[in-house]
């Protein structure tokens, strides 16, 4: 296995009494796609949040890039490439498209760079190219998430950290922005991926964390897992009814 990028220790998070992760120990490779999936409540975007350090963690170690940063304020997590793009986008709607990219950018020197990146990203999106002057409320739900993970890629990430980037999107934009992901990671960039959005994150990725009720209730193989009952269990409430090859292609998309 590649060195760490991303090394979690037990990780608790509670709000007041109520326990959202519990003893969660999670590892990215650099250079690897690894998703985290589960139910509503999981816990899953705690544990960005706590990785992030918007929430501060009761227990556990956070070690990134080889050094313990469980104490770090977020701006110094996100200096070192420690990059969310949150739930929701957070697209600066009264700011144009380009602006909003400019953003990303705005802790670097390197303006002559910064330039071709964001030509780069209007080549792979003209639609975003073509309105680089216009308000960036004219994009819709799926153009948004192609802005937010292109201002969040303008900030170069060492770990990029997506929470549930295909909420609300289109299949054609769901297929367009995984298939971008999967660019940017063979292009070297690790990601953590947090979806609901299961049969697709475990397509792109090449481990996969399984939460239930704030554990891990499994991790392993991507492949792997979307084969597995369990994980049918937890999504369906329960494996007492036979599973049919066309269940199976329906909920992940080829034969496990
Ligand atoms: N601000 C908060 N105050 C109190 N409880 C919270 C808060 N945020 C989350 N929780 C609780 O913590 C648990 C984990 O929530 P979290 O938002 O991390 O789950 P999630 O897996 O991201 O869910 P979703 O898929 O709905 O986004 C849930 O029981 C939730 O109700
Ligand atoms: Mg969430």
């Amino acid at each position: 296995m590649n060195e760490l990028i991303l090394d979690v220790e037990q990780l608790s998070a509670c709000y007041g009494r109520v326990e959202a992760l519990i003893g969660v120990s999670l590892q990215v490779a650099r250079g690897e796609i690894v998703t985290v999936v589960g139910a509503n409540g999981a816990g899953k975007s705690t544990l960005l949040h706590s990785l992030l350090g918007t929430i501060a963690p009761t227990n556990g170690r956070i070690a990134f890039a080889g050094e313990d940063i469980s104490r770090w304020p977020i701006h110094r997590r996100i200096d070192a490439g420690l990059v969310l793009v949150p739930e929701g986008r957070r697209i600066l709607v009264s700011m144009t498209i380009e602006e909003n990219l400019l953003l990303g950018a705005h802790m670097r020197q390197d303006k002559s760079a910064v330039r071709r990146e964001i030509d780069n990203i209007y080549d792979r999106f003209p639609n975003l190219g073509r309105r680089r002057s216009h308000g960036a409320s004219c994009l819709s739900g799926g153009e948004q998430q192609m802005l937010a993970l292109g201002r969040a890629m303008l900030a170069k990430p060492q770990l990029l950290m997506m929470d549930e980037p295909s909420l609300g999107l289109s299949p054609l934009f769901v297929s367009k922005l995984f298939e971008l992901i999967k660019d940017y990671n063979r292009e070297g960039l690790s990601v953590l991926l947090i979806e609901q959005n299961t049969a697709n994150a475990l397509r792109i990725a090449h481990q996969a964390t399984v939460l239930e009720l704030g554990r891990v209730a499994m991790e392993g193989d991507a492949a792997a897992i979307a084969g597995s009952a369990r994980l049918q269990e937890a999504y369906l409430g329960g494996a007492a009814h036979e599973v049919t090859e066309a269940d199976k292609r329906k909920w992940i998309g080829r034969r496990s």
